[in-house]
């Protein structure tokens, strides 16, 4: 409430920065506190809020002068800034339009996204954000804390310099609501920033091992972690993922993740993880081979969502396969015209090394069909470059012959700003070999697509679909929640999905 003007002690901090990674303070209370820097009022379209009204009297109108000033008038994520306000404390008051309707999951979010980036200047250090005269107050304050963790992260293991945590203090009509509203946000945070770490990391830094490194950690919040290296993948008949991971001197691995906390069925969520795509003996030529670190992304986003979910404990049955190599060259690697044999059976012959990912994924999946029976199985990769072509980066494509699981995965997606477009399957008979039961390239027809169509003929009668989210897992500029690089993309579309659908 604006009219209480005690101090107050600190409250609970729900977020703390890891050695790795960099988020936000974030403090939740039903007071105004009165000795930050800077104060966030919000506006709406549809007239001000009370507290922009109480500031603007104490202020002798100069609030309203100054947004009059502007022509601001409470658009949507439109801002504000006054500075030296009088006869208040603050150095500056940021006003933040909320537009003209109540603000949603995916709109609050993406709002507190937007005021974090407005506040990334370094004089500003700690932050009241008076968010009491919001509907629904305690959800809308946590999604918009939310939002402001999202996107304050950054990757800075090889900076010098490292940025300074600001400090923001919410105040809320219900603290401990507003507190209870947060946490499962703040557990889908350490999902999200688990999958960006691992994205943004260098390649020589997060090798198929690292990975398996990495994934070990979940087992703290009672994740079982299985590791097979290369010999025990020939064992298991993996063919094709230890082929792709012959090129390089560890080898490949395949990382499985399980959090069990229900007796029904599994489901799975295969990730392509290629910790380096160099295209093996198919080169790549462009200089966008420097992006090619995050071509693990797919296996990071099913990591990220088993760590967010088993944070909050809750009560699901979600098994992560993913499979990890290099894609390098050197004299072991596989060459093009090879026939690999996959654990599943099926004989492909290589005619583009570059075409990794999908080999990967042959084995991963069968791993999760045969070894867990999932109800739901789902692959994620950075796959091709037609689907970026196809759809941007604004949109991950979606391929299933399931309109009821494609319609929940959507739906899933507009929620955490996360959206998938549809792309159909089919021109199977582009994958026709001479030599072998599949080739992995479509002799003809589009590249998405018949990358798409040869997952699926490892997908069996399973209830399957395929994510592919090249473009969408490293991002060169920041837009609303996410900043630039490692994005996450998967982690919070997945664990909205798996929460909603349980
Ligand atoms: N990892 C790439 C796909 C990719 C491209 C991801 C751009 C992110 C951004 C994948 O392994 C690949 O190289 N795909 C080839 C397939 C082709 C050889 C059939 C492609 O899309 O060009
Ligand atoms: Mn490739
Ligand atoms: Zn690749």
């Amino acid at each position: 409430m604006i009219a209480k003007l005690s101090k107050l002690a600190l409250g609970l901090s729900l977020v703390t920065a890891s050695t790795l990674t960099f988020a936000e303070s974030i403090t939740f209370d039903s007071h105004v506190k009165q000795d930050t820097d800077t104060l966030v009022l919000f506006y709406g379209e549809n007239g001000a809020n009370t507290s922009f009204k109480n500031f603007d009297k104490q202020s002798n109108g100069q609030l309203t002068k100054a947004i009059k000033a502007a022509d601001f008038k409470g658009k949507y994520s439109n801002t504000i800034e006054v500075l030296a306000p009088n006869n208040i404390d603050y150095q500056r008051i940021v006003v933040i339009g909320t537009g003209n309707k109540a603000l949603s999951k995916s709109t609050a979010t993406k709002l507190g996204g937007n005021l974090s980036a407005k506040l990334e200047k370094s004089q500003i250090k700690t932050v009241t954000v008076a968010a009491d005269d919001l509907a629904n107050n305690a959800e809308t304050a946590a999604l918009i804390a939310h939002g402001i963790n999202l996107r304050a992260y950054r990757f800075e293991n090889y900076f010098k310099e490292k940025r300074h945590e600001k400090s923001f203090y919410f105040d809320v009509d219900n603290a401990k609501a507003t507190r209870k509203a947060y946490k499962p946000l703040s557990y889908i945070e350490s999902g999200v920033f688990l999958a960006r770490d691992l994205t943004s990391e260098t390649p020589t830094e997060m090798t198929p091992v690292d990975f398996a490194k990495a994934a070990k950690e979940l087992k703290k919040y009672g994740v079982k972690i299985t590791v097979f290296n290369p010999k025990q993948l020939k064992k298991l008949g993996m063919g094709a993922l230890e082929a792709v991971g012959r090129g390089s001197s560890e080898g490949a691995r395949l990382v499985v993740a399980h959090y069990k906390n229900s007796d029904e069925a599994p489901i799975a969520i295969a990730g392509k993880g290629i910790t380096f795509d160099s295209g093996g003996y198919n080169i790549k030529t462009h200089s966008s081979i420097v992006h090619m670190k995050s071509d693990m992304a797919g296996a990071a986003a099913a990591l990220g969502t088993v760590k967010a979910l088993a944070m909050g404990k809750e009560k699901v049955n979600v098994v992560a396969v993913m499979g990890m190599a290099a894609n390098m060259v050197s004299e072991n690697s596989v060459a093009p015209g090879d026939v690999l044999t996959t654990a599943q059976g099926l004989t492909v012959e290589i005619t583009n090394t570059d075409a990794e990912g999908r080999l990967v994924l042959t084995d991963a999946m069968w791993y999760a069909r045969e070894k867990f029976n999932p109800r739901i199985l789902i692959d994620v990769a950075t796959l091709t470059g037609s689907k970026v072509r196809a759809v941007g980066n604004e949109y991950a494509a979606v391929f299933s012959e399931d309109d009821n699981l494609v319609k929940q995965l959507t739906m899933a997606g507009k929620e955490v700003n996360e959206n998938l477009w549809r792309l159909p399957l089919g021109y199977k008979s582009a994958l026709k070999s001479g030599i072998a039961d599949l080739r992995n390239t479509g002799s003809s027809g589009p590249g998405a697509t018949t990358a798409a169509t040869f997952l699926q003929q490892f997908a069996g009668d399973t209830k399957w679909a395929h994510i592919d989210i090249a473009g969408n897992a490293l991002a060169s500029s920041s837009k609303g929640e996410v900043p630039k690089g490692g994005t996450g993309f998967g982690v919070r579309l997945l664990t909205e999905w798996i929460l909603e659908n349980k």
